[in-house]
């Protein structure tokens, strides 16, 4: 089991969506960085559910810093956050046992752990363990950020209705821990008028994220098994939901003459730059210094109160499932953060990870 991600910064995630509390351990931090308990809890809430377009689950995502933070500021042990479950209904599981849902981990977890996994709410799978990661994310952003570094990330799409995508870095920074991040809200009108829609019709909706981290300077992270995408990557499909990535032009590029994909390189402030980003700011797995620039995928979410074919797994027989549980008719939004801290978490290990192997040479 992997539970675990990064190198030097380590993010270990614990718990299930009905259990008593989730949480993180954040290992590998140096201490002396300051921590603002108000910015993970700014955070926390934009993962939380918002009005008719989400789950009626309402979690208060009240979060307690056990260790590895004294006046402020890290100390150098490990950091670990508690999320107690506050709202579970586990009875609305109840008549559902043994059906699998479509589209969700109850198949894949069933076999994985041989029947003795905690079904309630997907368990360790629930989009519930995300919080502990946002809340993670929070840790490390705030010092990123006394570095130049501004990670964030917009609804690019959602049941087809786009938005536009980042021109700027006031883009970025503007939709910092909004709980429905669009750049221009007649999109987000339009976007939220899709999810209603899907929710009235008891079915989902899915969409696009754009994630943009900007002030990395050149020259970050590594060759072969360590290049940016494939780290960003191996983080984003941590996050339930996500089907799909690609980094700049991404499945365009394949499209285009090598003369119009090549970002031209010039000199700007004594520094070399490239004047486009259709390499999304990674070439040969390291940072160009332009604003790393990826899109993700959001399927619409699995539970549907809509009738689908499926398995009662206790029976071996084909039947049909209607969940009554709680459930977002979109994650998109949700998962917004989600993303942004994952990439917070995974750009400050690369940092960590240059600077120890600096350490000998310079
Ligand atoms: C923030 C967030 C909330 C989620 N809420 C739900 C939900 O209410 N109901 C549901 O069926 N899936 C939800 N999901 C998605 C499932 O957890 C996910 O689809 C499932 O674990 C299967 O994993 P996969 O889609 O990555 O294959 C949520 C995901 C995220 C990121």
């Amino acid at each position: 089991m992997n539970n675990t991600l990064g190198r030097i910064i380590r993010v270990t995630l614990f718990g299930e969506s009905h259990g008593a509390s989730i949480g993180a351990v954040i290992d590998g931090l140096h201490a002396m960085i300051p921590v603002k308990e108000d910015e993970i809890a700014s955070a926390l809430m934009a993962r939380r559910p918002v009005g008719a377009i989400s789950t009626a689950r309402r979690e208060a995502d009240r979060f307690q810093i056990v260790s590895g933070i004294f006046r402020g500021m890290t100390n150098g042990s490990p950091v670990c956050i508690l999320i107690p479950n506050e709202d579970t209904r586990s009875e609305d599981y109840g008549e559902n046992l043994t059906l699998l849902r479509p589209g969700h981990a109850d198949f894949t977890s069933h076999i994985r752990n041989y029947g003795h996994e905690d079904f309630r709410g997907g368990g360790h799978f629930s989009g519930r363990l995300t919080a502990p990661l946002v809340a993670a994310g929070a840790v490390v952003r705030s010092a990123l950020e006394a570095k130049g570094i501004k990670i964030g990330t917009h609804i690019l799409e959602i049941a087809g209705v786009s938005d536009r995508a980042f021109e700027s870095v006031p883009d970025v920074e503007s939709v910092k821990y909004s709980s429905f991040p669009v750049l221009t809200e007649e999109a987000g009108e339009k976007m939220r008028a899709a999810i209603e829609a899907a929710r009235a019709d008891g079915d989902s909706v899915g969409g696009v994220l754009e994630t943009a981290v900007t002030g990395v300077p050149a020259g970050v992270g590594d060759p072969w098994f360590g290049t940016v995408e494939g780290q960003l990557s191996y983080a984003a499909f941590s996050v339930p939901a996500v089907k799909g990535i690609e980094f700049g032009r991404g499945f365009a590029l394949s499209h285009m003459r090598g003369s119009e994909a090549n970002d031209p390189f010039t000199v700007a402030d004594h520094r070399v730059r490239t004047a486009t980003n259709n390499c999304g700011g990674v070439l040969g797995g390291l940072t160009t210094g332009s604003p790393i620039v990826f899109k993700t995928a959001v399927k619409p979410t699995p539970t549907i109160s809509k009738e689908q074919k499926t398995v009662d797994i206790s029976k071996g027989e084909d039947t049909v499932i209607f969940s009554r549980g709680r459930h977002d008719p979109c994650i998109v939004h949700r998962a917004a953060v989600v993303m942004s801290s994952l990439t917070a978490l995974v750009v400050a290990d690369m940092l960590a990870v240059k600077a120890a192997e600096q350490e000998l040479a310079l």
